[in-house]
């Protein structure tokens, strides 16, 4: 197929580029580069501009005859969306919608479609699966889960066909080590986790240890980068116009964030001092994936099955590429 990927520049989106060219899919990213990095997307395939610029992008859905699209484009932090969310309503609502009305204009009629666990807010039941309540608790999980019932809208009533995939914690790099994680600005706890290996920190902050978890600290279902290009790529050979798949997609396997800490001491040998902050807001204590409906519908099945492995491809990543892509 001929695929465009909309924030092909990005952590995600990039891998998913690399998976999708490697299983024979002509590729294309859109990017506009604002948190996404050149060098992350390979030569010849980068279309720079913004999801605003209507005439530019149905141009590129004409002229390359795409016949599906993947959307990775959007701000994803929890934090900065509670502090400016006309950043996440315009970034991941308004340039949606823009992107949805020319795939319309130009009848492109496939969609795979980043979505996220902040959409079922503080679940109700561990493991969540996607008959959980969707009630956001954060502008992020807002944005996300107004794109998908326009999803949903559009597909009854246009005939699109979409996945809305639904990620837990993406994490992890390629296992050459030459590309991965290098978000500005950098919030996840494996990467900062890693600076402080690197001697970039001092120390970690755990943003409270009084949680009611086993050891007291936030529990997360940690996924390999490449394991969710794989259910990207498995999704994207099963949407027909006016099909609806949504989607789970984690490991099932829940880790502590002083887990994930020791396990980063075990991979780097570093000690990693650690200091007890306070709880961050919109943070939810346990986030854990029933992924069984992707592994049915999709056969599909995540390869990294411990965080140690996960963290061992960052690490690769990160100790070839202490400051990320700009070196
Ligand atoms: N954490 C720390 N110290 C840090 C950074 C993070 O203790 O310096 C903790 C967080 O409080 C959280 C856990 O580590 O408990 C994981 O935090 P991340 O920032 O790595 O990831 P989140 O779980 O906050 O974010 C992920 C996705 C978001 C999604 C969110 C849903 O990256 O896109 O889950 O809650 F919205």
């Amino acid at each position: 197929m001929n695929v465009l990927v909309v924030g092909g520049a990005g952590y995600i989106g990039s891998h998913v580029v690399r998976l999708l060219t490697k299983a024979g899919h002509e590729t294309w990213v859109y990017d506009n580069l604002s948190r996404g990095h050149r060098q992350a997307v390979p030569t010849g395939r980068l279309i720079e501009a913004s999801l605003t610029d209507r005439v530019r992008l149905e141009d590129t859905l004409r002229e390359l005859r795409i016949d599906a699209v993947m959307h990775f484009a959007a701000f994803a932090l929890v934090g900065e969306s509670v502090e400016d969310p006309a950043l996440y309503y315009n970034n991941n609502v308004v340039a949606t919608l823009a992107l949805l009305d020319a795939m319309r204009a130009t009848n492109v009629r496939r969609m795979v479609f980043s979505s996220t666990t902040a959409t079922y807010g503080v679940p109700e039941r561990i493991p969540i699966t996607e008959d959980e309540p969707q009630t956001p608790i954060n502008p992020y999980g807002f944005s996300k889960l107004v794109i998908e019932q326009a999803l949903q809208d559009y597909a009854k009533a246009y005939g699109l066909g979409f996945a809305a995939l639904r990620y837990f914690n993406a994490a992890g790099a390629t296992p050459d080590g030459d590309l991965g994680e290098d978000p500005r600005p950098e919030s996840h706890l494996i990467p900062i986790v890693l600076q402080v290996a690197l001697g970039q920190r001092e120390k970690i902050a755990i943003f409270g240890e009084d949680y009611p978890t086993q050891d007291g600290t936030c529990i997360r279902d940690y996924i390999h980068v490449d394991d969710l290009g794989d259910a990207h790529i498995k999704a994207l050979q099963q949407i027909e116009p006016g099909k609806q798949i949504k989607l789970n997609l984690g490991t099932g396997r829940g880790d502590s964030v002083r887990e994930v800490i020791e396990a980063c001491r075990r991979v780097t040998g570093h000690p990693i001092p650690t200091e007890i902050g306070v709880r961050r807001p919109g943070d939810p204590p346990e986030l854990v994936a029933d992924s069984t409906r992707a592994q049915q519908q999709l056969d599909w099945q995540p390869r990294y099955n411990s965080i140690e492995s996960i963290i061992q491809t960052a690490w690769n990543w990160h100790r070839g590429h202490p400051h990320g892509f700009s070196e």
